[in-house]
C-alpha cells in the first residue's frame, strides 16, 4: 500500500478515504471560478506548512507574482518559503509559435520543471492548469506525448501532483478527456443550484487504490481557504 499524503484541506483528506497515494496524478476539475486553483495551492501551501514536504507551483495561466498575490489573500507567504528553497513557482506562459521560431521562448525561461524539483526536493507539485499545458503544443500528436512525458516526469520524480483542470460544465457531469484516464484520481468541483442560491460543491470521481466517499458534498471558500463539508448535504440536494 502506498502511503498516504494528506492534502490538509478541512473534509478533503475524509472524502478520499484519508488521503492521496503518493506519487498519484489526481485531476482537479471545474467551471471558471469555482476554486480550482484555490484548492490546488491550498494543497501545495498545507504541505510546506504542515508537512514539510516542498512543493512546486508549475502556472500555465499566471505570472509568479499573480501567483504569489491570490496566495497572500489567504494569508498563505510564499515568498517566505520560497527564500527557504520549500517552495518554488515555475511559470511555462503560452508562447505563439512565431515567438517560438524567433527563439524568444529559450531566452526567456526561468527555471525548468526538472531543476525546480531537484533544487528544493519537491515532493508536491500543481499543474495550473492542464487545460492550458496543452496548447504549448500545436496539434493533437503532440499534446498527447507532451501530456504523457509530463505525468511520466512527475510520476518518476515520486511527486504527488494535482492537474487543474477547466470543465466547461456547471453541473455534476463530466466530460470525459485524455488527461481523465491517464490520472489516479478525478475530483470534481461544481455549481449548485437551489432556487436563487448557488452553491458549490464538492466530489471525489476516482481515487485509484482508495476507499472514497463518492457522495456530494458542500464546499465554501472562505478567508482561510476551502473548506468541504463531509456530514452536510448540499442545499439542492437536501429532502424538504
Ligand atoms: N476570501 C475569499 N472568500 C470567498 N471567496 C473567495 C475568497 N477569495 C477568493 N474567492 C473566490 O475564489 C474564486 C476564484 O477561485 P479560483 O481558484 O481562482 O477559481 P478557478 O481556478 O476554478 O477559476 C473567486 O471567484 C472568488 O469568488
Ligand atoms: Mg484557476
Amino acid at each position: 500500500m502506498a502511503e498516504l499524503i494528506n492534502t490538509g484541506i478541512p473534509g478533503v483528506d475524509e472524502m478520499c478515504g484519508g488521503g492521496i497515494p503518493e506519487s498519484a496524478v489526481v485531476i482537479v476539475s471545474g467551471s471558471p471560478g469555482i476554486g480550482k486553483s484555490n484548492f490546488a495551492m491550498q494543497y501545495l501551501y498545507n504541505g510546506v506548512e504542515k508537512y514539510n514536504e516542498p512543493g512546486i507551483y508549475l502556472t500555465v495561466e499566471d505570472v509568479p507574482e499573480k501567483v504569489r498575490a491570490y496566495a497572500a489573500a489567504f494569508g498563505w507567504d510564499l515568498e517566505k518559503y520560497e527564500k527557504e528553497n520549500k517552495l518554488a513557482i515555475v511559470a511555462q506562459p503560452i508562447f505563439g509559435e512565431e515567438e517560438e521560431k524567433k527563439g524568444k521562448k529559450k531566452e526567456d525561461a526561468g527555471e525548468t520543471l526538472g531543476e525546480a524539483i531537484e533544487r528544493i526536493g519537491a515532493k508536491r507539485i500543481v499543474l495550473d492548469s492542464v487545460t492550458l499545458f496543452k496548447y504549448l503544443f500545436k496539434d493533437d500528436m503532440s499534446r498527447r506525448v507532451n501530456l504523457l512525458n509530463f505525468i511520466k516526469q512527475v510520476k518518476d520524480s515520486g511527486c504527488t501532483t494535482m492537474m487543474v483542470a477547466e470543465q466547461h460544465e456547471s453541473t455534476g457531469d463530466i466530460t470525459y478527456l485524455d488527461e481523465h484516464f491517464l490520472a489516479d484520481g478525478l475530483i470534481l468541483l461544481f455549481w449548485s443550484r437551489h432556487k436563487e442560491k448557488n452553491e458549490r460543491c464538492f466530489r471525489v470521481v476516482k481515487l485509484r487504490g482508495q476507499k472514497i466517499n463518492p457522495d456530494i458534498r458542500p464546499m465554501e471558500i472562505t478567508e482561510k481557504g476551502i473548506m468541504v463539508y463531509p456530514t452536510q448535504v448540499p442545499l439542492s440536494l437536501a429532502e424538504k
